[in-house]
């Protein structure tokens, strides 16, 4: 089925300036882009955004990362998208993604108390309805 999932480009990537390629390769698997913002989040929307990481030793200094810079937010939408883009992106450890995927091609531990790792994306329907409506209200 058609389906949609949040995609953010975090701060990382945008300074890399890595905007073009990654959504090149959303483009050239197939997938659609139906909406897309540049928007410095704030710490509220991370908050929500990242409600189930809340306690864990590396939520706050991945809210502060996430507030670093300008975050790319982008709908995107094709059959059975969210585990595509998921496997487009590659394992959250961008030092052990497999080379091919997004975080494994272009990503690398920089000695950083947060993973920074390039892209998010949503990893359930539930995930994607929750996460879209507060990105793209
Ligand atoms: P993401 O999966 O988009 O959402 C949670 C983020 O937290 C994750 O990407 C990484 O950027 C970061 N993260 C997850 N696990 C760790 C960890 N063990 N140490 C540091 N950062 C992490």
């Amino acid at each position: 089925a058609v389906e949609e999932t949040l995609v953010l480009i975090k701060p990382d990537g945008v300074a890399r300036s890595l905007t073009g390629e990654i959504l090149r390769r959303i483009e050239a698997k197939g997938y659609s882009l139906v909406d897309i913002r540049l928007v410095q989040a704030d710490r509220d929307l991370l908050a929500a955004h990242y409600a189930e990481h809340e306690g864990k030793p590396f939520y706050e200094p991945l809210v502060e990362f996430m507030m670093s810079g300008p975050v790319v937010a982008i709908r995107v939408a094709g059959d059975r998208v969210i585990e595509g883009f998921r496997s487009l992106a590659g394992a959250t450890d961008p030092t052990s993604a497999a080379p091919g995927t997004v975080r494994g091609d272009l990503g690398r531990d920089w000695g950083l108390a947060v993973q920074q790792n390039l892209v998010h994306g949503s990893d359930s329907p539930e995930s994607a309805a929750r996460e879209l409506a507060l990105w793209f209200g």
